[in-house]
């Protein structure tokens, strides 16, 4: 992407505050430059980013770099692992970098949480940039310096909050990207929607057709900035997740207990938006929200695409079963993100079990 729409939000966290740069990526050659000069960099990839040649352009904007290396992983959830992190600290070590390196991530959001892992305890930490590659990344991993890998036990059960110097999002990378994927980062867009923007919502309603339109470079520059803004403000406010953070959560209590049942077949995005309409529906039966509204997201995850089957293995205890295993649970109640209308949503801990039974119920 040579031209076209720059858009720059801030993430203010005090001496963590950091810029997002978005538009084409040549735009922001000199903010890389001025990070990435006279240090040590290892550029953290995939092998699908690779074959889509995006290296070697990363790569030029890197010159200044005193030393620069490629890590290129295999693709996907599955090497989201320790050994991984382990991997990147020992390239770095292998090859002699010092306590000013910097680590990239041009990856998704496998890539970019392993290399923020990694650069969390390299040296005891070094500093790192996300230029990502999915959607999801871009609205949602990149920003906001949740970093870390899964075990064995479960998914991102080790990790450590570390704040990217700077993200740099080129929407022109989307271009490539597989329609499943496009998806999930288009749940997470709806969800900002309904969590926190009502304008935003009514944007994405009006102009559904540009949201699958992913040539169009300068709708999908504004509407990523938004969304990083709207991320940005949360984290602002709630750095380390003891409030307010949990709302990005809409959606997610549900789905992560669809993702498990399933044994993760089905895609993130998909699980989410199933579980952004079990919240919305479950808000209108304890009076929260009017049904019409419930309607309005249901209607806009069916045009793009989000309507997705249930797991087999689903059924109303199941789902309640997995959710009452939710990490983000405390004190054995199960909290929920029900909106109260599109645009503001509510942290809640007492609805009774039986009537999300009910709900289940009803909906799978
Ligand atoms: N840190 C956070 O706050 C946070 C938030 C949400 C999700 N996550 C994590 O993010 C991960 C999911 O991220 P993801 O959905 O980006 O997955 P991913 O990184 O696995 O990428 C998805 C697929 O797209 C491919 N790909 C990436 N960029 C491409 C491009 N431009 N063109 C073609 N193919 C491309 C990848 O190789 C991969 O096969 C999960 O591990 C999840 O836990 C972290
Ligand atoms: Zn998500």
């Amino acid at each position: 992407m040579k031209s076209g729409k720059k858009r720059r939000v801030r993430v203010r966290l005090g001496r963590n505050s950091y810029d997002i740069f978005i538009g084409a990526l040549d735009g922001a050659a000199d903010e890389i430059d001025r990070i990435a000069a006279g240090r040590d960099v290892a550029v953290i990839t995939d092998a699908n980013v690779a074959a889509c040649n995006l290296v070697e352009p990363v790569c030029e904007l890197c010159s200044g770099a005193s030393k620069l290396g490629v890590i290129t992983l295999r693709p996907g959830e599955k090497v989201k692992t320790f050994e991984a992190v382990a991997g990147i600290c020992s390239f770095a070590a292998a090859n002699n970098f010092d306590r000013h390196a910097l680590f990239a991530a041009l990856a998704g959001g496998v890539g970019g949480d392993l290399c923020g892992f990694a650069a969390g305890i390299y040296k005891r930490g070094i500093d790192f940039i996300q230029i990502p590659t999915t959607l999801l990344a871009m609205v949602d991993s990149a920003v906001g310096g949740k970093t870390g890998c899964d075990l064995p036990e479960g998914k991102n059960l080790i990790g450590l909050f570390k704040q990217p110097k700077a993200v740099f999002i080129d929407p022109a990378f989307l271009k490539t990207l597989p329609a499943k994927e496009r998806r999930n980062g288009l749940a997470e867009i709806i969800k900002y929607g309904v969590i926190r923007d009502r304008e935003l919502f009514e944007r994405l309603w009006t102009q559904r057709r540009s949201l699958l339109n992913f040539n169009d470079l300068d709708f999908y520059t504004a509407l990523i900035a938004d969304c990083c803004a709207i991320k940005a403000d949360v984290v602002a406010a709630d750095e380390k997740e003891s409030g307010l953070r949990a709302i990005l959560n809409f959606g997610h209590t549900f789905g992560h207990a669809l993702e498990l049942l399933s044994g993760f077949k089905l895609p993130h995005g998909a699980a989410v938006a199933r579980g952004m309409s079990l919240a919305a529906k479950l808000a209108v039966k304890v009076k929260l929200m009017d049904k019409a509204e419930a309607d309005r997201i249901d209607a806009l995850l069916d045009f793009v695409k989000l309507t997705p089957k249930t797991p087999s293995a689903a059924t109303p205890e199941t789902v309640l079963d997995a959710m009452r295993g939710d990490k983000k649970n405390r004190g054995g109640r199960i909290t929920l993100i029900l909106p109260e209308k599109i645009g503001r949503v509510k942290i809640v801990d007492d609805i009774p079990e039986n009537i999300i039974l009910d709900l289940l119920g009803e909906q799978l």
